[in-house]
């Protein structure tokens, strides 16, 4: 039985059009800035983002933290959602390796409180830290890959640049969220100081990041990029696998979304097991099962030894997320499993 895996989209396989533009991409030294791949994917990022400039990076959170340290000093203030990935899930480098303090603040269904954000940013004191960055993740990770709309996204910009804060956007997904919100990723873009997305995930490269802004950030973020020791040679064989995703696997998320509907909509149908529907806006459907009397731990024992994977999110909770290795039947067939494992 060949096992469904919806842990995550980070699972996501390369694509043969991707292996091929690895075989044949010409290369040269990245740290020379003399490899034409990446350049290439450099300017269709930016132009896809409407920004100046991008730059190739090794993962997301180094994607992150490299925009981090491009915007403050150590001992300067973040403001930060305590839910967000950089927060939660990258080893608080945040703190040890950009040396920033966390001024957390909590957002709701992944949405930040424009009040809530005005009202964290203290006037000028001795005893306060610097405030100078406000990050913002989209779609949100915890939350189960739910979207903040852009007009909201726009009055958090303008909050943020009001009291002379930048504001940095995870946008591990920004094309996921741009197809629910039905807006340009460029529209979400356009009023950050830093964008960073990535390659891998839904748009199934093997790995690489994207970070967007200006012409003066991408050079500093370069050089927080090469402090943290990612500075790359013939990096062009990521960039080309970067350039097929930008340009054929964009669109096409819409069917993980549309896969996401029909995964969450048959889980609701299995006793024991519920998902509010009003929170799956994307790839993710986050299930609450605590119907089934069983831990989250044996629940996903019982779910892999049916063939079917899962992250688990306790208490009484476990995420799927679709990707474009599960098109409908493969989907029908994961529930078909774990409706045999939840009554077994
Ligand atoms: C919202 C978000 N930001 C950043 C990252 C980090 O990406 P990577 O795992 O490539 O470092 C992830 C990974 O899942 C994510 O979900």
């Amino acid at each position: 039985m060949e096992l469904i895996n919806l842990r995550s989209d980070t699972q996501t396989l390369p694509t043969q059009a991707m292996l091929d533009a690895i075989a044949s991409a010409p290369l040269g030294d990245d740290t020379y800035d003399e490899d034409p791949t990446v350049h290439r994917l450099e300017r269709l990022a930016a132009d896809m983002l409407g920004k100046e400039a991008a730059l190739l990076v090794i993962s997301g959170n180094m994607a992150n933290l490299a925009c981090l340290m491009a915007h403050a000093a150590p001992g300067d203030e973040v403001i930060i959602d305590p839910e967000s990935h950089i927060f939660y899930y990258e080893v608080g480098g945040l703190a040890n390796v950009a040396g920033l303090m966390p001024m957390p603040v909590q957002s709701r269904g992944g949405r930040l409180d424009p009040d809530d954000v005005a009202a964290a940013v203290r006037p000028r004191n001795l005893h306060y830290p610097v405030p100078r960055l406000l990050c913002l993740e989209n779609t949100h990770n915890r939350s189960g890959g739910r979207v903040t709309p852009l007009e909201l996204h726009r009055e958090l910009c303008r909050t943020a640049h009001s009291k002379g804060l930048a504001v940095h956007l995870d946008g591990a997904r920004i094309f996921n969220a741009a197809i629910a919100a039905g807006v340009r990723a460029s529209a979400y873009a356009e009023d950050v100081d830093s964008l960073m997305f990535c390659l891998s995930k839904g748009l199934s490269c093997p790995l690489g990041s994207m970070i967007v802004g200006s012409k003066e950030f991408i050079l500093k973020a370069d050089a927080a990029r090469k402090r943290l020791g990612g500075g790359m040679r013939q990096a062009g064989i990521i960039a080309a696998a970067g350039i097929v995703a930008l340009e054929s696997m964009v669109d096409r998320l819409a069917d993980d979304h549309a896969t996401a509907q029909r995964l969450a909509r048959g889980l609701n149908e299995i006793p024991g097991l519920s998902v509010e529907m009003e929170t799956v806006e994307t790839n993710m459907v986050y299930v609450e099962h605590t119907g089934t009397g069983l831990s989250t731990s044996a629940l996903l024992d019982k779910l892999k030894a049916a063939g079917v994977l899962a992250s688990g999110r306790p208490p009484g909770h476990f995420r799927f997320v679709t990707s474009r290795h599960q098109d409908a039947a493969v989907i029908d067939e994961a529930l078909d499993r774990v409706r045999k494992a939840v009554e077994a």
